[in-house]
């Protein structure tokens, strides 16, 4: 019986849901080993949801070693259908502040060291990527945004998010370089969430909330730690109201994702 439709994974910062009611802890076991943490389910609008703190609660975790397969396995095992991912980035254009929203509808894959397929050992596959991300997910979350109005916040409904493999930060080459290829944002680890959540048939939209201007900005010498922690914090703070109006609207209207049918023509091995 599914236990949560929608699963919310927290990024740097959101670590847990003040809204969630009804709360039970669960761990969750997975052939992939353990997820990042263990799962809150909690009701949030009426709705059962399953929250899972990406780097884990004490954030101990680097993009590099989480648990990906783990994470979304143990979503699914759940019943998730729909992934919202909330995810702490730097900025690749003037016009996109720390403090904005940025719904992506692209990524590029720079990320070295992670296994990002269920597939393999006997099984190949090949799932359509070419729009990573569910649109009808993500309008429900830049509805739930836009209608939110929240201060100092700019919604950008569009765009391109690097997935870097870090964990330490571009080189001012490197973030020119990915400016002239058209990106919008960068960060390291929803690429691999994304591919995984499509051959799971979960329908997947990024929330991009932004902390800093990446090293090739004039002003990103003089960007303190504390400035990056505050817009972490008022990320966070921001981050659960807009996940909470996503939900209601979740709530009334689940929409079709052809994310739930990804698997229709993907895998080549027969499979009996
Ligand atoms: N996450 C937050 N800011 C980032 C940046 N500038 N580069 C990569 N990941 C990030």
């Amino acid at each position: 019986m599914s236990q949560a439709k929608v699963g919310i994974i927290g990024g740097s910062g959101l670590y847990k849901m003040e809204a969630l009611q009804n709360i039970e802890e669960i761990e969750v076991d997975t052939p992939f080993g353990s997820p990042s943490d263990r799962i809150i389910l909690g009701t949030l609008e009426g709705m059962r949801v399953a929250f899972l703190a990406r780097h884990g609660r004490t954030h101990h975790l680097l993009p590099t070693e989480l648990p990906y397969r783990a994470n979304i396995y143990a979503l699914k095992s759940l019943g998730v259908e729909y992934i919202i991912s909330a995810s702490a980035v730097g900025s690749l254009k003037e016009n996109v502040k720390p403090l904005d929203m940025v719904v992506p509808d692209q990524f590029i894959d720079r990320t070295r060291s992670r296994i990002s397929t269920f597939f393999g050992n006997g099984i190949v596959a090949h799932i359509t990527f070419g729009d990573p991300i569910c649109s009808q997910l993500a309008k429900v979350l830049t509805d739930a945004i836009s209608a939110l109005n929240l201060p100092d916040v700019t919604l950008h409904s569009s765009g391109t998010y690097v997935c870097m493999e870090g964990p330490a930060f571009s080189t001012k080459a490197e973030s020119n370089l990915y400016r002239s290829w058209g990106g919008t944002i960068i960060g390291m680890t929803n690429l691999p969430e994304a591919k995984l959540a499509r051959e799971a048939e979960i329908a997947y939209a990024t929330l991009a909330l932004v902390t800093d201007y990446d090293c090739w900005h004039p002003d990103h010498d003089s960007v303190t730690v504390e400035m990056v922690v505050g817009n972490l914090q008022r990320n966070a703070f921001n981050a659960q109201k807009v996940i909470q109006e996503t939900v209601k609207r979740l709530s009334e209207n689940l929409p079709e994702s052809e994310a739930h049918s990804a698997l229709k023509f993907a895998i080549l091995t027969p499979l009996n």
